[in-house]
């Protein structure tokens, strides 16, 4: 049997989003085939071993409890991870499948933490991370490949704010922070006091924000999947009730519908954001998984707003349904990003490392 270990939790505002998408796909994995282990990333950043059940208590709170055991990590070794108090007794992992969102987790920089413990692990690499949490970064790669983005204009901490400019770009303004996700620190701004406290918010999630046009427009959604010949699943749309897709309507008050397939779009226009996604995947390399995101207008105007490259797995989440739509059932998709993270991890292996 092969050893899966996922790692959860992170020291990043979506940590409580990341435990419950870490339950979801701890269930879901075939253990037939798969022994699962959980790590666990503390709020502060410590990783513990977690007992199996850990994911399922009510409020679990990471490294609180004597069950939960820290781990050092050793590079390169052939057992990379080990009880702390007792070096002896080691993690076994063939296959790590992160799933802490946001920073830290799904910015790259974990992710070259498991190129250094050489093991392969699901989603795409370190850079395909890097650019895909950074919004600021994926606007000039996709409009560099003649990909539509939302105007926007971006501030570093610091900065001085050209109100006159950005009133240009027309409101509602959507404020965000560059590097965030699940709509955290994200506000909409109608006139100018709500742009100034918009900043402020933004500011205090990141030292760089972006400033962009509201769109109004449909919000769709198609699922990656693969490494050097990825495939797109089909278009799902995301309905909010009132208000836009924000933290709270997308995990608290359930003001948010997934519809799968998104309804009344015609078969151009799937097939349209499905080869934009494709192309997107590309020039933002992305490798093993990644939801594509976009503002559909019409068949000649539909933005592509944002890339996940790690979505979320929650009972809601758009990810698995849009797979499970297309055939794969949710415990079929586990195995297939673990047998892509394991091409991945082989190609480069292959690779010559000397002259
Ligand atoms: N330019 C925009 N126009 C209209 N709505 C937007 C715009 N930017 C963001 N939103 C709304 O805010 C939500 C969260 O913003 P998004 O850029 O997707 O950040 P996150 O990474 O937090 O999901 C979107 O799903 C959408 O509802
Ligand atoms: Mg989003």
């Amino acid at each position: 049997m092969k050893s899966i270990a996922i790692i959860t939790g992170g020291k990043s505002p979506e940590h409580d989003v990341a435990i419950v998408s870490s339950r979801n796909i701890f269930k879901a994995l075939d253990h037939n085939k798969y022994h699962v282990s959980v790590i666990g990333i503390s709020r502060k950043g410590e990783w513990f071993h977690l007992p199996e059940d850990a994911l399922f208590e009510e409020g679990i709170e990471i490294g609180a409890s004597e069950q939960h055991f820290p781990l050092c990590l050793l590079p390169f070794d052939d057992q990379p991870i080990r009880h702390k108090d007792n070096i002896d007794i080691a993690v076994s992992v063939d296959v790590f499948f992160p799933i802490a969102h946001g920073v830290y987790g799904e910015d790259g920089l974990l992710q070259g933490v498991l190129e250094y413990l050489n093991r392969p692990y699901v989603g795409p690499g370190v850079l395909g991370s890097s650019i895909g949490m950074d919004k600021d970064v994926t606007k000039l790669l996709l409009q560099q490949n003649g990909i539509l983005v939302t105007p926007w204009q971006t501030y570093f901490k610091g900065d001085e704010i050209n109100f006159t400019e950005l009133e240009k770009l027309g409101y509602p303004l959507f404020v965000k922070p560059a590097n965030m996700g699940s709509g955290v620190g994200v506000e909409k701004a109608s006139n100018i006091d709500e742009l100034k406290h918009a900043i402020k918010i933004a500011f205090d999630y990141d030292i760089k924000i972006l400033i962009e046009k509201g769109i109004s427009g449909r919000e769709v959604e198609t699922a990656v999947l693969g490494n050097l010949k990825p495939e797109a699943s089909g278009v799902g749309e995301i309905v909010v009730n009132s208000g836009f897709y924000t933290y709270e309507n997308k995990y608290v008050n359930n003001e948010t519908k997934v519809i799968i397939p998104a309804e009344n779009l015609n078969e151009a226009a799937v097939q349209l954001i499905r080869s934009t996604a494709l192309k997107a995947y590309r020039c933002l390399q992305l490798e093993g998984m990644s939801r594509v995101d976009f503002f559909y207008v019409s068949d000649n105007e539909f933005y592509l707003n944002e890339v996940n490259t790690l979505p979320g797995f929650t009972n809601i989440s758009m990810y698995p349904k849009l797979w499970e739509a297309a055939g794969l059932s949710y415990s079929n998709l586990l195995s297939k990003l673990v047998e892509t993270a394991e091409e991945r991890f082989n190609l480069r292996n292959e690779l010559r490392r000397v002259r």
